[in-house]
């Protein structure tokens, strides 16, 4: 009989929580449509039909809002990548390969909604996104070789960080508009997460010490899938200093609630090796808190310092 490799197995084991995962997730999940969000009435021919091109007066968007707004989109255009990646990890059989499906059909429309509104509105310069999305998308994403339980482990931290980025784009951007569509696609990355994270939970029962090591290991390395995008390091510091992502609510509102959930700290089951993982991300997660505070007090201090001057920052 051939042997089973461990990824595999685990897989294997996880196949019927996926499948009433999925079940769920479908009875959960309301129906939406694009369109409905794009304020097409604003809309007209670019100067290639006879119209006028882009200029910069034309965006009601501020430079905060810009660039959540294209780390957002172009982070959604390289779905082709995520798919590859779960794909190839989870399989197009059975319950894996009809959640790898319904994923994929998810998210294909947050960029096309995201897209559609941007054009439509002039929020950002069309040929900078495209040129950007050309190379983004050429490039790839490259997840390194995660085992599966690190993919699901990543995953649910990713979905809920990508949640919480949007939510607050959409209020960053003051457009009433952009806050709503935002808001919806926030509710799909949630649902996501919801996912990915109760495989994780049914994992822990099955192999408590594999799964602590796949968490510790996911959160000590985490990185935003949207790390190689261009001018990713410039985008993602405005982004931290309006308070749209950073690392207090990376810590607060993404890593720690999960990890509440899945009682990583009260869990009794462990063995040494699961032990020994706890400890390094319990002792990671101590160094991210300090991390977190001290870039908080930072962005206080420039506050005052702006406001001082009479400037207004930009804080969601
Ligand atoms: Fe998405
Ligand atoms: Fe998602």
């Amino acid at each position: 009989m051939p042997r089973t490799s461990p990824d595999a197995a685990v897989l294997i084991e996880l196949e019927p929580v996926v499948a009433e995962n999925l079940d769920r997730h479908i009875r959960m999940a309301k129906k939406w449509h694009p369109h409905d969000y794009v304020p097409w009435n604003e809309g007209r021919n670019f100067a290639f039909l006879g119209g006028e091109d882009w200029s910069p007066e034309q965006s009601r968007l501020d430079a905060t809002a810009k660039a959540a707004m294209f780390v957002n989109l172009l982070t959604e255009d390289n779905l082709p990548s995520y798919h590859r990646e779960i794909a190839t990890r989870f399989g197009r059989d059975g319950a894996w390969g009809q959640w790898v499906g319904r994923w994929t059909a998810e998210e294909g429309r947050h960029g096309i909604a995201l897209r559609d509104y941007l054009v439509v509105t002039r929020g950002v310069d069309p040929v900078e996104l495209e040129r950007a999305r050309m190379d983004y998308m050429t490039t790839g994403y490259d997840s390194g070789d995660k085992t599966p339980l690190e993919a699901v482990a990543y995953v649910s931290f990713q979905e809920l960080a990508t949640r919480v980025s949007h939510r607050n784009t959409g209020r960053a951007t003051g457009d009433p508009v952009a806050d709503k569509l935002l808001a919806r696609i926030a509710t799909d990355e949630n649902l996501h997460m919801i996912f990915y994270r109760n495989l994780v939970t049914a994992a822990f029962d099955i192999d408590p010490d594999a799964t602590m090591a796949a968490v510790a290991r996911e959160v000590m390395t985490f990185e935003m899938p949207g790390a190689n995008m261009a001018n990713f390091r410039r985008n993602s510091t405005i982004i931290a200093k309006a308070g749209i992502y950073d690392l207090r609510l990376h810590h607060d509102e993404v890593v720690s609630p999960i990890l509440r959930t899945w009682k990583v700290f009260e869990r009794s089951d462990l063995g040494p090796a699961g032990e020994q993982a706890r400890e390094q991300l319990a002792a990671f997660l101590t160094g991210l808190d300090a991390e977190a505070t001290r870039f908080v007090e930072s962005r206080e201090r420039l506050r005052a310092r702006m406001a001082a001057r009479g400037e207004t920052p930009v804080q969601v």
